[in-house]
């Protein structure tokens, strides 16, 4: 999808005030354009944590969010997955392909971390082999509860064929991004993704990968540079998204 000739062109900048908001999530907003099958993606400072019940700011998070999601993208996609991304327009605007979001989360653990360690009561870090994958119904009213693949196909949020496709791309996804990650010197612990339907049907990946939606761990230090510092009251939650920015678009020591 990277290749779609559109009238918008990097350095864009758009009056979003005369564009027809679609949707507005905790973290981002949705816009229509004047091409049906384009649609505007906006990133926001608000942080939200536990279902909303905790709520900030992060200064610079939607800049942040923008261009990591932006470079992750067009990685993954150069490595054959499909995803919605077609460009980065400005620091905090991309222009994606329109797609009705899948209600499926789909977390991967790579090692145990939050809401994870808390259920089975083991410790943060604890390596998972195999890897993990996890399915919540995304419902911000209902928490975005955890769910089976039967609930899934029961309720009509997926078909079965769809759900093996989600596995099978998350865990094609989880090993590009840890290589990515790994030597930019971050340890990827768990993350979430969100996937769509393209007017034809096809899947493909949406939403962001950023440090809102990946656990991040510095491999040295293991220290945590993602929304756990929020989440937590860690501090230095602003720098930790800055760092995180300068590994994933600064050049890489492929020998860490
Ligand atoms: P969890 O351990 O809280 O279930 O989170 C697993 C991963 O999913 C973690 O990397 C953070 C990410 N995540 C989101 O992106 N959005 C959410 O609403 C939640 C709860 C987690
Ligand atoms: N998406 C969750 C919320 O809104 C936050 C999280 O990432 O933990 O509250």
């Amino acid at each position: 999808m990277l290749g779609k000739k559109t009238s918008y062109s990097e350095g864009t900048v758009n009056d979003l005030s005369r564009l027809k908001q679609r949707y507005e999530g905790k973290a981002k907003k949705v816009f229509a354009t004047n091409d049906p099958e384009l649609f505007i993606v906006a990133y926001k400072d608000d942080a939200t944590a536990f279902n909303a019940q905790k709520k900030g700011t992060i200064l610079n998070k939607g800049i942040v969010n923008n261009a990591v999601t932006a470079k992750i993208f067009a990685m993954l996609e150069a490595k054959g997955i499909p995803t919605h991304f077609i460009k980065k327009l400005n620091e905090r605007e991309q222009l994606v392909r329109a797609v009705k979001i899948i209600p499926v989360e789909v977390i991967v653990r790579n090692f145990a971390a939050g809401s994870f360690a808390k259920r089975y009561g083991v410790d943060e870090g604890c390596p998972l082999e195999p890897t993990v994958v996890e399915w919540c119904y995304k419902s911000d009213v209902l928490s975005d509860p955890p769910m089976n693949d039967d609930t899934a196909i029961a309720l009509g949020w997926a078909t079965a064929a769809e759900l093996s496709e989600l596995r099978e791309l998350s865990l094609k996804i989880n090993s590009l991004l840890s290589e990515f990650f790994r030597v930019r010197s971050l340890r990827l612990i768990d993350f979430k993704l969100e996937f769509g339907r393209t007017a034809s049907g096809d899947i493909v990946l949406a939403d962001e990968i950023s440090p809102d939606t990946c656990r991040l761990w510095d491999s040295r230090s293991g220290e945590r540079l993602d929304k756990d510092r929020f989440r937590r009251d860690l501090g230095d939650v602003e720098a930790a998204y800055q760092e995180v920015m300068k590994r994933v678009l600064g050049e890489v020591n492929a020998g860490v």
